[in-house]
């Protein structure tokens, strides 16, 4: 289940806002720029399925995402425990970052945790399947699927040169480990 929990940003043990209804995460995100819904996926895909797969069954999802964002090319992201380099990617994700566009992501398995950080609050957003989020260019944030990550999410770009982080520099992520509900 998808859950939103916030913090101020020098109190991590301490929730000041937590919710698993997509309505209410939707509205505490959108307060802040970021797009979150819940869509229904109108196939069934086995998480075996390779990135053309997946791809050509999410085409009316992309081209819808591409048509509102502007953006002109996809790709799929998969990462499952065994990846070889699941260790390495999840390392890259996870230190504070921005973008120079919108960081979009729809997860057609799996899930993960996108947190971001605005005005002095951490928003740690578990997505799990079905879920859309857009962070705004410029928007603070990293990424983290957990030692065992487990997600095959499709990424839209209006940058030609794919995925570029822009390290902020601050460790923050590692004061806060992600939160995710007990039985995911
Ligand atoms: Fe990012």
């Amino acid at each position: 289940m998808s859950r939103l929990t916030v913090f101020a940003d020098n109190a991590p043990s301490t929730p000041i806002f937590a919710s698993e209804d997509p309505t209410a995460i939707a509205a505490e995100l959108k307060a802040i720029g970021v797009r979150f819904e819940r869509w229904k996926s109108p196939v069934a895909l086995s998480s075996a399925d390779d990135a053309d797969k997946v791809l050509a069954a999410y085409k009316p999802y992309l081209d819808t995402l591409m048509g509102e964002s502007g953006a002109g090319s996809a790709d799929v992201i998969k990462l499952t425990p065994d990846h070889p380099q699941a260790g390495a990617l999840r390392e890259k994700f996870l230190s504070e970052h921005i973008h120079t566009e919108d960081e979009i992501r729809f997860f057609v398995h799996g899930g993960g945790n996108f947190v971001m950080h605005v005005n002095g609050r951490v928003y740690d957003a578990h997505c799990t399947q079905g879920d859309l989020i857009s962070v705004p260019a410029g928007t603070k944030h990293w990424f983290d699927a957990g030692d065992a990550p487990s997600f095959t999410c499709l990424r839209v770009f209006t940058d030609t040169s794919g995925w570029v982080a822009h390290y902020t520099g601050d460790a923050i992520s590692a004061r806060f480990p992600v939160t995710r509900p007990v039985a995911a």
